[in-house]
């Protein structure tokens, strides 16, 4: 009987031991997966960029670190293939022997993954530098024939000063800036067009006569390249890691797509698909390059957008190819005709077939996991919202013609009166929301952040503020 006692005893110290090394070898894996130790960090003997890690192990820990989590160290793509300066290119410096650049742009992932490229380039991502903040400039460089691309037209009219300087409802608070004196200012920096916009929208990289490089550091979607090029990868797929997960994720959109004028990330969070995410997705495969509906349990912003799915649709790097709708101007129209068919920043050309195609192509990735006559019903009622904005949007418009017409209002300053804001918040904040919230399974933003906050607030205070001056004018 004693014996027994003891043999069991012994059988569970070293079932102990057994379960604690178990616990010890899972905790060391997943360590690694978390921290790539630095000498497993190499390249093959004839890769030149082994010279690199030597110092850059030392130098730059974190950019090794995340580089040897990646899927190019284990494809024996070393730090030059994308950091070897390229003959275009103005941003290169001579370091330790070594003619590199500290901005590789899309040209330098193009010999690789020309596709993706082509497809980002011809997107409004790329374009939208232009498109934001840099639309006084690139107007103004077209209007001189120069080309609004290159560093000497950017030195000549410097495209930053330009947005900083405009009074425009593009710039939303240079209305009452004008109004407090604050515009032209010397001592006032309008610093949040950089740090705001650009860091969204992208900056201009200029590299000026003396070398130094303005615009950096930056990752925004339309960055402006001194090469010509538009946008950084790193946007999306941060630098080193080049992760597909990481961009498949819906925080890597939210860190731009959020706030009152877009919010499509809390309307995201407030969806089912965005619950589900939030519950479940940890357990989800977020690698797999066949991805499909047995991968997760709800789509992302990027299986609806961008990613393959089942056999659903192709990846695409054109974030605008599965959409029918331009939900941010304000009317909206079926999509834009694209930068590869059109000057995007001057023309706005709305192209219905392309449109139709982009809304089978959306539609096809629902079906993965719902019936059709369930996604059907879904944009029934998306395009009813859409009608409905449309009708109050044009309501809104007229009224402040009228106010114009009437002398309730001064146009000279297009974004300083209450009705000229409001009618700014209804287009640009909540009638986007409303739009948005309805598009994405989002209620609380279709309706009280949208519809509620348009009609109730921002037109209601427009009609009574254009009253009371009426009266006033009247008496
Ligand atoms: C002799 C050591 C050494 C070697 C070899 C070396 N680097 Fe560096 N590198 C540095 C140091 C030091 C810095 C500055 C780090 C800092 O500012 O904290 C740096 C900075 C950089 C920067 C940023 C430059 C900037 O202006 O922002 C890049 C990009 C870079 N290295 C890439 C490379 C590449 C690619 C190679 C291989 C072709 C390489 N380095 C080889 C030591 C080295
Ligand atoms: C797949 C392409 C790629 C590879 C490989 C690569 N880099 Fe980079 N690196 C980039 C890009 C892109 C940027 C930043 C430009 C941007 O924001 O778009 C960058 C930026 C940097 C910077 C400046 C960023 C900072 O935060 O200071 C350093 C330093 C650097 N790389 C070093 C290295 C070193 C060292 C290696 C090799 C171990 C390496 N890179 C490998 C693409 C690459
Ligand atoms: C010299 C060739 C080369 C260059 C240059 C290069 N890549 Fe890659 N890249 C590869 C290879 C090889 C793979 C792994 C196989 C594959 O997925 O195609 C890869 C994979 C990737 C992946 C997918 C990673 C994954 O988890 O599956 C991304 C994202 C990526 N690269 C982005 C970039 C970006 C952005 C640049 C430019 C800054 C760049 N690459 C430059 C060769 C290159
Ligand atoms: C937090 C990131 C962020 C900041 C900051 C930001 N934007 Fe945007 N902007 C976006 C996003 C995201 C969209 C896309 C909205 C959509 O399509 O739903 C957008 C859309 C736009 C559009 C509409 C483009 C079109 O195709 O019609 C313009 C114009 C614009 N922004 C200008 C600006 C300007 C100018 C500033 C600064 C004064 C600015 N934005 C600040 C993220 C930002
Ligand atoms: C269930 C699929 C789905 C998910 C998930 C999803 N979207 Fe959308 N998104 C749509 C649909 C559908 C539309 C409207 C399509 C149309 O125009 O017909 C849309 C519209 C948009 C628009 C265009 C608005 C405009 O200005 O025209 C943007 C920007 C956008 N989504 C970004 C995102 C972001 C960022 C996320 C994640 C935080 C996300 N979407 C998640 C399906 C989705
Ligand atoms: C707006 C976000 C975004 C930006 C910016 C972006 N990507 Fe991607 N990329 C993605 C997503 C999402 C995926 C995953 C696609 C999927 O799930 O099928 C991806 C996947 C990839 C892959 C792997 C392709 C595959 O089928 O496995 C490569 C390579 C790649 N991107 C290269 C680039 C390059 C080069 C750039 C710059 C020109 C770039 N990406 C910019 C979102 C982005
Ligand atoms: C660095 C900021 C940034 C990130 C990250 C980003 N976007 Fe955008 N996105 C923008 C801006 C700015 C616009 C407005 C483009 C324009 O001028 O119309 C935009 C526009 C869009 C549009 C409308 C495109 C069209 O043709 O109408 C969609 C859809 C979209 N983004 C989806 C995504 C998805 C999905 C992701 C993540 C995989 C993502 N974005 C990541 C900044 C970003
Ligand atoms: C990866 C699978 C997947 C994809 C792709 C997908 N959904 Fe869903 N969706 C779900 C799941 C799971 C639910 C929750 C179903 C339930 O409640 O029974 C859901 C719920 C919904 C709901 C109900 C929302 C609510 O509040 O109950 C709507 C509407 C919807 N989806 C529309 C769409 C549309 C439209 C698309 C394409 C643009 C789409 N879904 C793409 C998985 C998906």
């Amino acid at each position: 009987m004693a014996n027994y006692n003891k043999s069991r005893a012994v059988f569970y110290i070293l079932f102990i031991i057994l379960g604690f090394l178990i616990l010890l070898s899972v905790s060391c894996s997943k360590r690694e997966e978390i921290l790539t130790e630095p000498e497993e960090i190499t390249l093959s003997n004839e890769n030149d960029s082994s010279s690199c890690l030597v110092c850059h192990i030392e130098e730059t820990p974190g950019i090794v670190a995340s580089y040897g989590r990646g899927e190019h160290i284990k494809n024996d793509v070393g730090c030059l293939d994308c950091h070897e300066v390229h003959e275009d290119d103005p941003t290169g410096i001579d370091h330790n022997g070594f003619e590199i650049t500290a901005i590789p742009s899309p040209n330098y992932c193009m010999e690789c993954h020309p596709t993706e490229v082509a497809e980002y380039s011809n997107s409004k991502h790329a374009w939208t530098a232009f498109m934001g903040q840099y639309k006084p400039y690139y107007k103004e460089a077209v209007a001189q024939g120069l080309d609004p691309l290159s560093q000497e037209t950017a030195k000549l009219l410097d495209p930053d000063e330009m947005a900083k300087t405009l009074l425009s409802p593009l710039i939303a608070d240079s209305g009452i800036l004008q109004t407090i004196g604050f515009l032209d200012d010397p001592d006032y920096n309008h610093a949040n067009v950089t740090s705001g916009c650009g860091t969204c929208h992208g900056t201009f990289v200029i590299v000026e006569d003396d070398g130094t490089i303005t615009g950096m550091p930056n990752a925004g979607a339309g960055r402006v390249n001194a090469d010509g090029s538009l946008g950084s990868c790193s946007s999306c797929h941060t630098r080193h890691e080049y992760s597909i997960a990481e961009a498949r994720k819906p925080e890597t959109c939210g860190q731009c797509h959020l706030g009152p004028d877009h919010p499509q990330m809390e309307i995201y969070e407030e969806s089912k698909h965005g619950n589900l995410y939030g519950a479940m997705g940890e357990e989800w495969n977020w690698d797999s390059h066949e991805w499909g509906a047995d991968d997760i349990g709800a789509p992302t912003c990027a299986t609806c957008h961008m990613s393959a799915f089942g056999d659903a649709v192709e990846t695409t790097h054109n974030a605008g190819d599965r959409l029918y709708w331009e939900l941010q101007p304000k009317i909206s129209v079926p999509q834009w005709k694209g930068p590869d068919e059109v000057d995007l920043i001057l023309e706005r050309i709305p192209d219905p077939v392309a449109a139709e195609a982009g809304r089978a192509k959306m539609m096809a990735v629902c079906t993965e996991c719902h019936s059709t006559s369930w996604a059907e019903g879904h944009f029934t009622q998306l395009d009813k919202v859409v009608a409905d904005y449309n009708k109050v949007w044009e309501y809104a418009d007229n009224l402040l013609t009228e106010a114009y017409e009437k002398g309730l209002a001064d146009p000279e300053n297009p974004i300083d009166e209450p009705a000229e804001i409001y009618h700014y918040y209804i287009w640009h904040h909540s009638g986007r929301r409303w739009r948005m919230g309805a598009s994405m399974m989002g209620p609380d933003y279709t309706h009280w952040n949208g519809a509620v906050d348009t009609i109730m607030k921002n037109l209601g205070f427009m009609i009574s503020d254009l009253e009371l001056r009426e009266a006033i004018l009247k008496k």
